[in-house]
């Protein structure tokens, strides 16, 4: 079967393999059949192993989008009587505040620059002052902008204070390396459309076991997004709670399958090529970026958008998706930007296809000379 390939250049879902997106093409099941609890049991424990050892980590996995997972992880772990610091330095840091005001937990939020690093003393500071923390939330990679986070500085002040860590590494995972014990984090959100190159509709929360059993009673504030609940059904069972999304399923399998033969690693480079093109097309254009190299995560990269009257987002983005391209609006507030991702089943030629094509959209406008 031929499939048009589409170049997809938002952060999410990416382009994916043809394999991965036949491997849903698969023969009617029902969900709670063994073999379909295998299929799910190892899509857990291969996607712990990326970040974990199985002995002291497992992954809990819902269907629904990255958001769901964040949500469950927040929704489930703080006690009645915790405390959770969240450090906001762009949309998705905002979005885990929002999600503990809905809840109603005791919550602190440390607001940082949404283009510079944390600043680390500032955040001791504020965990010294502020008594009886239980949970420090933040964001790997804030996707806003292309702003890689400290987490090891900061899971080691975690360590150092008996905090209990949340990061979100949605768009990190399955690209820049993790390793939880290491980095002393407690649980880990991602999902299924991102760096792991498979379909959209399930995230996955993996967690320290300890942590996680600490949390059966807790009661619970919601039913569908309990971690505890998701987790002890599935090791009784080896079913979900509530329907999974079956094909999904198997795109992920395949999806896994994929990433431990390229490796993560290999993967990362293989991304990291891509935007070290798009930076020296963009540097040839005269178009300038938001995020120093020093401290860019090579995943996503916030451009300025051409001061000129004739440029205009909308026209540009059709302008690409024409010709097989998609790209991204910006979402930073102070700055009007738009984004271009390099995650997905694409490499550095798909990139200098996009600036040939970027080149031709700014002569046309009046930005560029031919
Ligand atoms: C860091 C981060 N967190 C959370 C999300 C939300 O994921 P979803 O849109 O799948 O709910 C995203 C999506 O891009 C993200 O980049």
């Amino acid at each position: 079967m031929q499939i048009k390939r589409n170049v997809l250049l938002n952060p999410g879902p990416a382009t994916t393999t043809d394999s991965v997106k036949l491997a849903q093409v698969v023969t009617d099941i029902c969900p709670r059949e063994k073999e379909f609890g295998d299929l799910m049991e190892f899509c857990a424990t291969e996607i712990t192993k990326f970040v974990g050892d199985l002995k002291e980590y497992t992954t809990v996995m819902f269907g629904g989008s990255g958001t769901a997972t964040v949500e469950a992880i927040l929704s489930s772990v703080v006690p009645e009587n915790g405390r959770i610091l969240i450090i906001d330095n762009g949309a998705y840091g905002k979005r885990m505040c929002q999600i503990t005001a809905i809840y109603k937990l005791d919550t602190v939020v440390f607001e940082s620059s949404s283009i510079a690093p944390i600043d680390l003393n500032a955040l001791e500071e504020v965990i010294k002052a502020e008594k009886g923390l239980t949970h420090l939330a933040m964001i790997h990679h804030e996707t806003t902008t292309g702003l890689l986070n400290d987490i090891t500085a900061v899971g080691k002040l975690c360590d150092t204070y008996g905090i209990s860590f949340i990061v979100d590494s949605m768009s990190g995972f399955a690209a820049i390396p993790v390793n939880m014990k290491d980095m002393n984090i407690h649980y880990l959100a991602a999902s299924s459309n991102k760096n792991i190159q498979g379909m959209a509709g399930i995230g996955f929360a993996i967690c320290n076991k300890k942590a996680l059993l600490s949390t059966a009673s807790i009661p619970m504030r919601n039913l569908y997004l309990n971690l505890y609940a998701q987790y002890a059904y599935f090791e009784k069972t080896h079913q979900t709670r509530f329907t999974p999304p079956v094909q999904t399923f198997y795109a992920l399998k395949q999806a896994i399958i994929e990433t431990k033969e390229e490796t993560v690693e290999k993967r990362y480079s293989r991304y990291g090529k891509s935007w070290e093109t798009l930076l020296k097309g963009l540097e040839e254009l005269g178009l300038e970026y938001l995020i120093d190299k020093e401290y860019h995560s090579k995943i996503i990269t916030s451009i300025i958008e051409p001061k000129t009257e004739k440029y205009n987002f909308e026209e540009m983005h059709d302008y690409f998706f024409e010709r097989g391209f998609t790209i991204y609006p910006g979402k930073v507030n102070d700055y009007d930007t738009f984004r271009i991702s390099n995650i997905g089943q694409i490499d550095y030629t798909d990139m200098e296809n996009f600036l040939k094509i970027l080149k031709e959209y700014l002569v046309k406008i009046g930005y560029a000379k031919a």
